[in-house]
């Protein structure tokens, strides 16, 4: 039987997440009507409870596996300790930052602490197109020639020890890690707030800001979550 409760705070929740797969662990956030962003942006959809589970998430994992679009949209920095307090504890590694990217284009957020060096994912046709070298800021990972194999990065992570990957989307690059069908585990908040079409990684929809809504239940059945939300009364 699932688990149905409530939970007070991050202590109480992140005891459900405790055993991450020896594989991909996926962590989303979407809106009740289905959108990964507002306005270019997922903290439009998100709460302080949600932000600290996605950096919590992060004690239990060995590497942090992002696309560059969320990088560049979320302006990403390295992992930060602080936020690990449940599942990390001194004397483990930092989990890296891992970006797939073919440009290679990524914000200098990224670099901030020279002690941990993203490692950037690409191809073997872009690193040579792009320069893309390991060198003193970053590491860099090759896998496939045109387009990132998915599947064969959650393999070499694995020879590196870095067995447990917390995928923190986006869209696109879940849709690969899906396809490829290499996801373990999905972790999914669903925001209380409609928020319309949104155009993934660009500005867009006719809302000024997400329409919140109420939870009125949650029930579950062989498997299946219902979820039933009302406009506040
Ligand atoms: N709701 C959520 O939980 C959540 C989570 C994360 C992000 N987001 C939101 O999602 C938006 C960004 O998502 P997105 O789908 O546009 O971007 P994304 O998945 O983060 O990144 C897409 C980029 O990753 C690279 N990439 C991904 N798969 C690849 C592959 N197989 N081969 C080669 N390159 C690959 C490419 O980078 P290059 O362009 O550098 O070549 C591509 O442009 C932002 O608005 C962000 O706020 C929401």
């Amino acid at each position: 039987m699932p688990h149905l409760a409530s939970v007070a705070d991050l202590d109480e929740l992140i005891e459900y997440y405790r055993t991450p797969p020896a594989g991909v662990r996926a962590n989303m956030i979407f809106s009740a009507d289905g959108a990964a962003a507002f306005a270019g942006r997922a903290g439009p959809l998100s709460t302080p409870l949600d932000q600290a589970l996605l950096r919590g998430l992060r004690g239990f994992a060995d590497v942090v596996l992002v696309g560059a679009g969320t990088v560049r949209a979320e302006r990403y920095g390295p992992v930060r300790v602080d936020g690990m307090s449940h599942g990390w504890s001194p004397g483990r590694p930092i989990p890296p930052i891992a970006v797939v990217s073919l440009s290679g284009v990524l914000p200098d957020t990224l670099f901030a602490d020279p002690a941990q060096r993203p490692i950037l994912v690409t191809t073997r046709r872009a690193a040579d197109e792009h320069g893309l070298a390991p060198d003193d800021r970053r590491d860099v990972l090759i896998a496939g020639e045109g387009t990132v194999d998915v599947a064969d990065v959650v393999s070499q992570f694995r020879d590196r020890g870095l067995s447990r990957v917390l995928c923190e989307g986006g869209p696109t690059l879940l849709d690969e890690l899906v396809a490829a069908d290499v996801v373990d585990e999905i972790c999914v908040t669903l925001s209380p707030t409609l928020a319309g079409v949104q155009d993934i990684g660009r500005g867009g929809g006719g809302l000024a800001s997400p329409r919140a809504m109420q939870l009125d239940h949650v029930l579950s059945h062989s498997d299946y979550l219902y979820l039933k939300y009302s406009r506040r009364r």
